[in-house]
């Protein structure tokens, strides 16, 4: 007979092996933990719960405020902060504002916004006031140049806080851009689209950009981005069965 520590134990092997499967199930090639920075380090001093230091969104907004803190404040119109449902299962990041977007201070509403919201809608059977949807930068590149690394950086903190304020179930990264932020390191989107990843203790699923999706509008292109939204649905429904479950 087993003692109550050797139950223990094995009940912990098999959630274990139940977790791995299930990661492996959805295509995973790395197991997704929180590596905590150094600087959560030297500034947790407080022990408060991660939970309590999230921000309001609104209060991640008014910190924004008029931001100057990169050049592109300079030729924007509006900034575009984010839109959607403050407590979405699912958050798109894409790269940043258009000039429809940045006329309007809304993202995803041009051309490009007008695919997102196809593939949403349409594909995922969702509501675009389900979601969330936000970009790596809050202000247009002139002529839509791709952000560069200075303004990524004088941004980025404000992405970190809008998920952390969220906390979705599954981010999904839209293009190079997005998905270079977010793993922190330089992304082969064509080779590593369709695949998970981690970002913050956050499971991302990295998907081709919309923008790109319409320059090339083939059957396989967008067999690839449903493929990848399936997997992005079947990972959401998982982890609410097993919320539900405990
Ligand atoms: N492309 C993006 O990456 N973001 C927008 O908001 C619009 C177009």
């Amino acid at each position: 007979v087993m003692n109550q520590t050797q139950k223990k134990v094995l009940r912990i092997i098999e959630d274990l092996k139940e977790h791995l499967s299930y990661l492996k199930l959805f295509g995973f090639q790395e197991i997704p933990v929180e590596i905590p920075s150094l600087e959560n380090f030297k500034n947790d001093v407080s022990k408060k719960p991660l939970t309590n230091m999230s921000l309001t969104l609104s209060e991640i907004k008014e910190e924004l405020g008029d931001c100057r803190r990169c050049k592109l404040f300079s030729t924007r119109t509006h900034i575009v902060f984010g839109v959607g449902n403050k407590n979405a299962d699912i958050v798109f990041v894409g790269e940043g504002p258009g000039q429809e977007e940045d006329k309007q201070g809304v993202p995803f509403v041009g051309m490009a916004g007008q695919k997102l919201t196809d593939i949403i809608e349409k594909g995922m059977g969702l509501k675009r006031s389900d979601v969330y949807i936000c970009n790596i930068v809050k202000c247009r590149p002139p002529n839509n140049r791709d952000p560069e690394k200075d303004e990524i950086d004088a941004c980025s903190s404000f992405l970190e806080k809008q998920i952390k304020a969220i906390n979705p179930k599954v981010i999904v990264a839209l293009g190079k851009p997005a998905s270079s932020t977010l793993l922190g390191r330089n992304v082969a989107i064509t080779r590593e689209r369709g695949t998970w990843h981690s970002f913050q203790g956050y499971q991302v699923m990295l998907t081709f950009h919309p923008a790109y999706l319409l320059r090339f509008y083939t059957n396989e292109n967008r067999r690839l981005v449903w493929e990848d939204m399936k997997k992005a649905l079947s990972a959401i429904l998982t982890i609410s069965n097993q919320s539900k479950k405990k």
